[in-house]
Parts: C-alpha cells; structure tokens; sequence
C-alpha cells in the first residue's frame, strides 16, 4: 500500500492526484486532523508528529511513505528517511523541478505556510539546482483557512490572494509554486491574480508524477504494492467539517475513520 500523510485534510489533494495519474494501486491516508494546523508549529514539534505518523502508516501495512504536507516535507523529511527503512517521497523536490522546469526568466514565486516558508526548504532546493534564480517566498497563513471554510470565490478570498501576492507579481515572476497542500483548491484565484502568463506549479500533480515514475522504474517493489483499489482514511480526529472539507476535496463522499493518536 501507498501511505500517505498529512497533518489533516488538505493532503486529499495529494490522493487526488495519485489516484489519477497512478489509479488501482491501495491507498492509506493518515490526516493528522486532531494535530492541525502543522504551518504555525515550530520545526521539533512537527518533526515529532510527522515521526509518529509514519510510525503509523508502516504499521497498517504501507510499503512507501508519502509526505503529502508540505509543512512535513520542509522541516521533518531527512528525520523520517534517516529512521525508517523505506521509500519516502517529499513533495518539495518534484514541485521545483517542475518550476525550473517551465520558468524562461528564473524568477520563481513560491508560496506557503509560515513553517515552509521559514524553513528557506524551496529556496534551498531551487538554489542548487539553479543558483542564479531570483527567488522570492510568501507566507500565506490566512489561505488554508480560507480553503478550509469553502470560501473559494468570495470577495474577501480574491482580495487576500491579491495582497498575498503582490510583492511576488513586482518582481515579475513567470513561476508561481504552490507550496501548501491546500493552494490547488484556490488555483483559479491564484492564476488571475498572478497574471495568467505564469506558470503554476502544483505539488500535488508534481509528487503524483514522481510516484508514477519511482513505480515504473522499480518494478520489485511495484509488484509488492496491493491493487485492488481501495482507499483508507484515516484521521485522528473527526468532525462534520473535516467530513465535508474531504468530500470538497475528492468530489465524492468518502469515510473517514477515527484513530486514537
Ligand atoms: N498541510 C499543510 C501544508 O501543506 C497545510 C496545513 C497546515 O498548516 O497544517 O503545509
């Protein structure tokens, strides 16, 4: 099975996306609901908890880890992958490529939770690939519950996302990152404000194409994953909001199941 973790809901994109570019392979998501938000904890707690969760995924039987949180994935990646004997995949990496990839100027955007955007991981990342780029980073702390709250085409939202990215659209980026796990669901906003000559680029759609890629060349381990095509979710805690802000997010109505963490 593919394991997935988040620290709550927002990381169904990242499932989203696995279930349509790789689809029939078993899927076992941990939101960290009762834990939420990750963005505004400091870099040992969320360690911790993205250690914790991990702990769980292998437990219930995951044969590859999946750090879908982009706030995990900056701060607590190397502490998973130095303890535990598996694949893990972050979705940093693959969200950078994809930038460099499409940007013509170097001028790269990226956008965040406090936690990502401090952790300088993005920028660290781009810089060795590309050292001369221009990177310019924004926290935007006020979209994940924006998103959260389904307000995805009030007034208030689109003058957010414009304050949010001015000082990026000054600078004349052609590359927006979205470095949360909940910005996909804000896309369209986030595309007219920041000029629809720039390009986006999704974690979500980038860590799926990685996986897909990583299964194709490791055929050993590809045959080990269970396809019957079922999805798991797991939450360690569990409220009507979470149940609908899940069903925003895959389009359909899923269960959610409650653990103790
Ligand atoms: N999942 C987080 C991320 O991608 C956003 C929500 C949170 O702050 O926990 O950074």
């Amino acid at each position: 099975m593919i394991g997935v973790f988040d620290s709550g809901i927002g990381g169904l994109t990242v499932v989203k996306a696995l279930l349509d570019e790789v689809p029939g392979y078993d899927i076992l998501y941990f939101g960290d609901t009762a834990r939420t938000p990750y963005g505004s904890k400091s870099p040992d707690t969320v360690i911790k908890y993205a250690l914790e969760n991990t702990e769980f995924l292998l437990n219930q039987g995951a044969e590859l880890i999946v750090v879908a949180c982009n706030t995990a994935s900056s701060v607590a990646f190397e502490s998973i992958v130095a303890k535990y004997d598996v694949p893990v995949f972050e979705v940093i990496t693959p969200a950078v490529e994809l930038s460099i990839k499409n940007s013509r100027n170097l001028g790269i955007g990226i956008i965040g939770t406090r936690a990502t955007i401090n952790s300088g991981a993005y920028e660290r990342k781009i810089r060795a690939i590309k050292p001369a780029a221009r990177i310019y980073s924004k926290a935007c702390p006020l979209l994940v519950p924006l998103v959260e709250e389904g307000w995805f085409k009030k007034p208030e939202t689109m003058m957010i996302v414009k304050k949010y990215l001015h000082s990026l659209k000054v600078r004349q980026i052609d590359t927006l990152v979205l470095g949360c796990t909940h910005y996909p669901l804000l896309k369209n906003i986030i595309q007219r404000k920041i000029g629809k000559k720039v390009f986006i680029a999704d974690s979500s759609l980038a860590i799926a194409r990685e996986i897909k890629n990583f299964l194709i060349s490791h055929p050993e381990l590809e045959q080990k994953i269970s396809k019957k095509g079922v999805t798991h979710f797991f939450v360690s805690d569990i409220t009507p909001q979470f149940e609908k802000t899940a069903r925003m997010i895959l389009k359909k109505d899923i269960q959610l199941i409650h653990v103790k963490s």
